[in-house]
């Protein structure tokens, strides 16, 4: 049966997930920091605000659906990396979480450096004066022109994701008269998941090449024959919001052993590790996430007690979070348009986006809570399930969470971390209109991306 399958009989909504809570939170008013952002406040009167500005003035002014991104808990989480990884490592942060000309600025201020893996991300990030060397190149069917594009624009590394794709960027860059540096992207065989790890036997993804089999020694052969690159390290990225370090731990292991064997074999001594991204973040009160200084801790007393014990020399470690930066910085903010009570199941409350601007919960089982955040209610709290206004019955937002029992059309509610992978997901289904995203900062709220317009539409459209 496939996770999201039902056993025949039962009505739906009568079927919570397992082990699911059922029990409303003790005060509805109440916003979690683990899951709203740092200057996310309610007022005594009632009303929510982000950056000193209520919800509805910016409701008001921008529109709803909208993401409103809190700069500053943006700027913070940014410090919070590079202050915990130091002058030792270096933090790429993964701009396919969420990537604007607006981000790559603050990135830049902040001292982080950035992770792409399209020619339209490496546009965006040159486009801002992202210095090509502070960018790391990936994915796993790099197209020749984008080959040539990251070479070209002096890229500090290529990702090598494959054989043919080794020789692919080893004849670009001479043919360029350059010698590009790379690193080659390794399956270690752990598969993480959210609360665990599994070490796998083999790996059945489309990602890297796996050290199983001796691949990705027999890579490392190849790319230290070809003049066209400088081969400077490993990368792995085992998955994503992960919360447990024992993936890492396995993963780091995997990698230094290789780089021990690497040693053996050629006598060289590669000196870099990327160890990917991944980090969790909360998305409802029940997830702990790691804060970046114990991440940055553990990982380097891994990579440090696994070198001293091969006999190396510590590499320069780097990492590529996404989530952990951008997840917890944003709220969707809805307008309530209609609020169906099905008697004895649980309450509609059909907002105005849906899947077009969130699809991690249609695709993956994802959890978000919501908050009425227009106003103060101490009605009794009732089950609801928020969807869209999308012509497809998987059009949920939040699957159960408790909404206030006088919720009404017209309020505002808010879903709180969605950062990340939520716009840059977004869709046109049903010619919506992605939504704007909103910076909020010390009382001022600027659009760093617009809304949609329906000329948007019928530009792409020529008839
Ligand atoms: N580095 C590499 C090589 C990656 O492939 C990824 C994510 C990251 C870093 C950043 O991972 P993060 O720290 O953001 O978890 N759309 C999915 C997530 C896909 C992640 C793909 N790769 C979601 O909404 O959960």
């Amino acid at each position: 049966m496939s996770r999201s399958a039902h056993p025949a009989g039962p009505r739906h909504a009568d079927v919570l997930p397992e082990g699911h809570w059922t029990a409303p939170p003790a005060d509805l008013n109440a916003l979690d920091p683990k899951v709203w952002s740092r200057t996310v406040e309610r007022a005594a009167e009632g009303a929510v605000s982000v950056g000193g500005i209520e919800v509805a003035r910016l409701a008001e002014e921008f529109g709803t659906p909208a993401y409103f991104l809190d700069e500053d808990d943006f700027r913070a989480r940014c410090r919070a990396w590079r202050d915990a990884f130091g002058t030792e490592a270096d933090v790429f942060y993964a701009g396919k979480a969420f990537l604007s000309r607006a981000i790559v600025r603050w990135l830049q201020e902040e001292g982080l450096n950035l992770d792409v893996c399209s020619a339209g991300e490496l546009t965006t990030a040159l486009a801002a004066g992202m210095p090509a060397e502070r960018i790391a190149y990936h994915g796993n069917n790099k197209s020749p022109e984008e080959i040539e594009r990251a070479v070209e624009a002096g890229v500090g590394r290529i990702v090598l994701d494959s054989f043919q794709e080794i020789v692919r960027v080893a004849h670009t860059a001479e043919r360029l008269g350059k010698r590009q540096r790379v690193q080659i992207r390794v399956t270690v065989g752990v598969e993480a998941h959210t609360h665990e790890f599994i070490a796998t036997a083999h790996e059945d993804q489309k990602f890297g090449i796996a050290l199983a089999g001796g691949q990705a020694a027999e890579a490392v052969r190849r790319a230290l024959k070809l003049d066209g690159l400088e081969l400077t390290g490993i990368h792995s990225h085992i998955g994503s919001q992960i919360f447990d370090m024992a993936g890492f731990e396995v993963s780091a292991r995997r990698v230094v052993q290789l780089l021990a064997e690497v040693r053996d074999e050629h006598g060289v001594e590669l000196p870099e590790i990327d160890l990917g991204g991944g980090l969790g973040i909360a998305y409802t009160s029940d997830d702990d996430p790691r804060e970046p200084h114990e991440i940055a801790k553990a990982l380097s007393e891994i990579v440090t007690r696994e070198c001293e014990s091969a006999g190396l020399a510590t590499p320069r470690i780097s990492v590529e979070p996404g989530r952990a930066i951008v997840g917890p910085t944003a709220f969707t903010l809805y307008r309530v348009g209609t609020v169906k009570p099905l008697e004895g199941l649980r309450t509609y409350v059909s907002v105005d986006g849906g899947m077009s601007d969130n699809i991690r919960t249609a695709l993956y089982d994802a959890e978000y809570t919501v908050a009425l955040v227009s106003r103060r209610s101490d009605a009794e709290p009732i089950l609801v399930r928020v969807v869209g206004k999308h012509c497809e019955s998987g059009d949920i937002v939040v699957k159960d969470a408790f909404l206030p029992a006088d919720l009404a059309p017209g309020d505002l509610i808010a879903v709180p971390a969605t950062g990340a992978y939520c716009r840059s997901m977004a869709s046109n289904y049903n010619h919506a209109l992605r939504p704007p995203v909103v910076a909020v900062r010390d009382g001022e709220a600027r659009v760093i991306v617009r809304r949609e317009t329906e000329e948007d539409l019928l530009r792409l459209d020529v008839g």
